[in-house]
């Protein structure tokens, strides 16, 4: 069951997908001529947490991503795990610890269970190739470096139409 709130922004051309609950349905968060773009959540559990990019094209090098999230327990330590599945093979493998509880130059660490956390950032994607084809992408976040305490895992299907130029 999903209660998610859209918000259609046509100055930027995408959608702020707000979702209090979890969905096993799919979320769309854009779509354009040349992408495709859309998440659900890995497990079924609520979250609230909202995610938009702009814009909603390949043919840029440099996305604006903004995100709000109310964790489930405090952000002392925080890993990211990202792999991307091209096609149905894993294309690209990436983790970083983003918190580790001391010297954290990261915004989100010390956010408390409960409170909410937002931030803007760039993606910056000059350096990766997307191919035109089918991809999942899976970000998962751990509180601990064994991978034993999920966080959140969220799962986007991206479709690129057309090779980027
Ligand atoms: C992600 O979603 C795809 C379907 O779009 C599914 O086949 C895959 O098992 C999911 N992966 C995870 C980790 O939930
Ligand atoms: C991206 O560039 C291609 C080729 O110039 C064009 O056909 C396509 O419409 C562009 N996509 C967007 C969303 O601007």
């Amino acid at each position: 069951m999903s209660s998610c709130l859209h918000f259609w922004n046509t100055r930027v051309d995408c959608v702020t997908v707000v979702c209090f609950l979890s969905a096993s349905v799919s979320e769309f968060l854009c779509t354009s001529s040349d992408l495709e773009l859309s998440y659900t959540f890995c497990d079924s559990t609520a979250h609230t947490f909202m995610f938009n990019l702009t814009p909603c094209s390949m043919n840029k090098s440099v996305w604006k991503a903004a995100l709000t999230w109310i964790p489930r327990s405090d952000i002392t330590f925080l890993k990211i795990v990202f792999n991307v599945w091209y096609e149905g093979a894993n294309a690209l493998h990436w983790k970083e610890v983003l918190c580790s509880g001391s010297d954290d130059i990261y915004s989100v660490c010390g956010t408390l269970k409960g409170e909410s956390f937002a931030t803007v950032f760039d993606i910056k994607g000059s350096r990766i190739q997307f191919p035109k084809g089918n991809y999942n992408i899976i970000l998962q976040s751990f509180s601990d470096d064994s991978d034993n305490n999920i966080l959140m895992c969220l799962n986007f299907t991206m479709i690129v139409k057309q090779d980027a130029f």
